[in-house]
């Protein structure tokens, strides 16, 4: 028997409380042992929980105790998960996490800790929820050299923009009905400015090229911006506004890392992932595109694969699974700025025929979008070529000055 303890029954605890209740057997049969899950630590009260004699409000029932070999963190936030799991390493104990924020802020210290005390930290939920993504880079794939990964990470988010493509849903409704049915929080910043895909992208980065990229670094925008308008512009050019997060190993070695909003060509497989599902793109010089795709988020999902990093522990207690990466002491994410793309314009003017030869002007050829009852002052292109995206913010600016409008700004997906 192995004992385990969880730090946190909220909707990610709960569900691994109960796949380790409800799975004993399946589990058993994997490792041979059972996985005993021998305290839950919550401050709140939970009595009619099956496991009501197992929770406790003190973390030193867990961190002192022995036999307890696995500690699985459902705390969410950085403190005091951080503290909490630090101890842990410490004492040998090994951590399962889906606390994306914490990883992607914190993950190559404690990586490192795990490595120093012989033990393991695995968070395979922190990107993709049940969606196995952190163990076939680290393992399946690990043959290729990694060119680009790119992903719908947010379930929120994309559930939003899928109900604004098929429903003509205006954002402000797409938002409230996410928040009705769970989905967004009610606070839904982190979801709708692109935070939590960033913090995604950033484990995905740091686990592919093996340096830690701080999600401060990385220019991220969200999907508040995006109206239906755009949504029309983007099916008349032939595909779809997905927030996508990318990220590409240049030749320098520096990585061109991004999360915003982007056109999508029908044609990718990334168009095709809607509601709150996620979908991930690895592009690997020898398999070609692997994409990934399942629910990124909710209970049992998310609680999936954190039960299997936990059997992955047990089945490891005396040995590392060599998931590491390490702190980037340098600079390693390349300036946004520079990451060239093509974009799509649309602009407000007096003159759209001035307009449009004065975006020619700055960035060179573009083709016109149309929409069925455009108003006769707007204007909507995308450029021909791929420029650095800080030729096309000053071209914005330049545009402003000359009395044109620019209303939105969306980088097209080579996807
Ligand atoms: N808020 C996140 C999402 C939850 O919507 O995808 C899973 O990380």
């Amino acid at each position: 028997m192995i004992s385990v303890a969880l730090m946190g029954h909220g909707v990610v605890g709960s569900g691994v409380a109960e796949i380790l209740t409800t799975h004993k057997q399946k589990l058993f049969a994997s490792i041979g042992e059972e996985i005993y899950l021998k305290r839950i630590l919550d401050l709140r009260e939970f009595p009619e929980s099956p496991l009501a004699d197992r929770f406790t409000k003190d973390f030193d029932q867990i961190i002192s105790d022995r036999d307890i070999r696995v500690v699985i963190e459902t705390m969410g936030g950085i403190n005091p998960a951080y503290d909490f799991t630090k101890r842990c390493l410490k004492e040998g104990k090994s951590v399962v996490t889906s606390n994306k924020e914490l990883v992607a802020r914190h993950g190559a210290e404690l990586l490192q800790l795990a490595k120093d005390n012989n033990a393991n930290y695995l968070f395979e939920a922190s990107v993709g929820g049940g969606i196995p993504i952190l163990r076939p880079i680290n393992q399946c794939l690990v043959a290729n050299m990694v060119d680009e990964i790119a992903g719908i990470l947010n379930g929120t988010t994309n559930f939003i923009l899928t109900k604004m493509i098929n429903e003509n849903m205006p954002f402000d409704d797409a938002l409230s009905l996410a928040q009705q049915l769970g989905y967004a929080e009610r606070n839904p910043e982190a979801d709708v400015e692109g935070h939590d895909a960033c913090r995604k992208i950033c484990i995905l980065a740091s686990l592919a090229y093996g340096k830690h990229v701080y999600p401060d670094n990385v220019h991220t925008e969200g999907i508040t911006k995006i109206t239906l308008e755009d949504v029309e512009y983007a099916a008349s050019w032939g595909g779809v506004i997905k927030l996508i997060g990318s990220c590409k190993l240049l030749e320098d070695g520096m990585m061109d890392i991004v999360v915003a909003p982007m056109f999508v060509p029908c044609t990718s497989q990334l168009a095709n992932i809607n509601d709150v599902f996620n979908g991930i793109m690895v592009r690997g010089d020898c398999t070609g595109d692997v994409v990934f795709y399942g629910k990124g988020a909710g209970k049992l999902p998310t609680a999936s694969a954190v039960v299997a990093d936990t059997v992955d522990c047990c089945k490891h207690l005396k040995s590392r699974k060599y998931l590491f990466w390490a702190d980037s002491t340098e600079e390693c994410v390349a300036d946004y700025k520079l990451s060239k793309t093509q974009v799509y314009l649309r602009l407000l003017a007096d003159n759209t025929e001035d307009a449009y030869n004065k975006v020619q002007e700055k960035l060179g050829s573009v083709t016109k979008l149309s929409k069925a009852d455009a108003p006769a002052n707007e204007l909507a292109v995308v450029t021909d070529k791929a420029l650095p995206y800080g030729e096309i913010l000053d071209a914005v600016d330049s545009l402003t000055q000359d009395g044109i409008k620019v209303l939105s700004n969306i980088r097209i997906g080579n996807l």
